[in-house]
């Protein structure tokens, strides 16, 4: 099968909520800023402009190098470094990065990883089931579809894609494996749910497809220990911006935000706290922002953008 792959031939990602995260992260020359999803280097080239110096984390090495090249004029400013930031407890400090003014994370894939048939995240383009983002690393979506039983594979279509028809379709997937490519995966699902006529809904794979990637790259679990160790870098007044596209992530970094921002978290009948938990942020963003009409139009990807946004006491 020839998946053709050529990323410079590709439009490059257009950074979300861009003047947004940049009036919130407010970089001055010499600040320090850990963009833990680099992508193609959008917001990050906004923070290298304003004089900051960036470390730059990405899961993905060919986007890793798509940004490297496209900032390579601010070389001495940015350090690029492949690695989940579920590590960057350990990488930040590393580099120099132990007690920043601020950190990002725009999570998902970027339209670099989306346009390209060859990663397997679109169930529009025919591509091997893939879905890593780090394609050094880990089980891909075949592994899982082809492996799984029905049950540990409706459990995964219920729980991180929310789709109604898990049962249904996990079932009809192991009735049709192996299934190497999306269009295959994608056609199995259509069978079982068949599109809604008239404009409007989603395409019947969409949840399948994001349980898929959700699993493939842990990226729950793997946003709650990167939100965990950003807030433990950050120097007082810092800044954690958070970009979600999906309800799970939104609802994880929403809890996040709640419980860090918040002092004493016993269950409130009970009268003596033995918790001893602290606040360690201040929300900014009690509601999440969203993009407007103008950016919507520009930039249709952009459309389930939340952004939270909080200071570090
Ligand atoms: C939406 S894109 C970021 C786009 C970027 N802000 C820009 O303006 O170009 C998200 C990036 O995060 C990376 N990513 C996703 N999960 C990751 C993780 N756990 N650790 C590191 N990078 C991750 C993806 O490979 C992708 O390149």
């Amino acid at each position: 099968m020839g998946f053709g792959y050529n990323k410079a031939m590709i439009e490059p990602h257009v950074p979300v909520l861009y003047a947004e995260i940049l009036a919130h992260l407010d970089p001055q020359p010499g600040s320090l800023y850990i963009d833990a999803t680099l992508g193609a280097g959008g917001h990050t080239a906004g923070l290298l402009e304003a004089g900051a110096l960036v470390l730059g984390l990405d899961a993905d090495a060919d986007t890793l190098a798509v940004a490297r090249e496209r900032l390579a004029r601010f070389d001495r400013q940015a350090t690029f470094v492949h690695a989940n930031f579920a590590a960057v407890a350990e990488v930040a400090p590393a580099h120099g990065f132990a007690a920043v003014d601020g950190v990002l994370f725009d999570l998902g894939l970027s339209s670099l990883d989306v346009d390209e048939a060859g990663r397997g995240f679109s169930f529009r383009r025919e591509g091997p089931l893939d879905m890593r983002f780090d394609r050094s690393q880990g089980p891909t979506a075949a592994d899982l579809v082809n492996t799984l039983t029905a049950d540990a594979l409706a459990d995964i279509l219920y729980e991180y894609g929310e789709e109604p028809r898990a049962r249904a379709i996990a079932r009809r997937i192991v009735e049709r494996r192996p299934l190497q490519t999306t269009t295959e995966l994608a056609s199995v699902i259509e069978a079982v749910t068949p599109r809604k006529k008239g404009k409007g809904g989603i395409h019947p794979a969409t949840r399948t497809f994001q349980a898929l990637r959700v699993a493939v790259n842990d990226e729950l679990s793997a946003l709650e220990k990167g939100l965990g160790a950003a807030i433990g870098l950050l120097k007082p007044g810092g800044v954690l911006a958070v970009i979600s596209f999906h309800s799970l992530e939104d609802r994880l970094v929403k809890q996040m935000f709640k419980r860090e921002s918040t002092g004493c978290i016993c269950p409130p009948r009970q009268p003596v706290c033995t918790c001893d938990h602290r606040a360690v942020l201040e929300l900014v963003t009690r509601k999440p922002v969203v993009p407007g009409a103008a950016e919507v139009v520009r930039n249709p990807r952009s459309r389930s953008a939340r952004l939270r946004v909080a200071l570090k006491l």
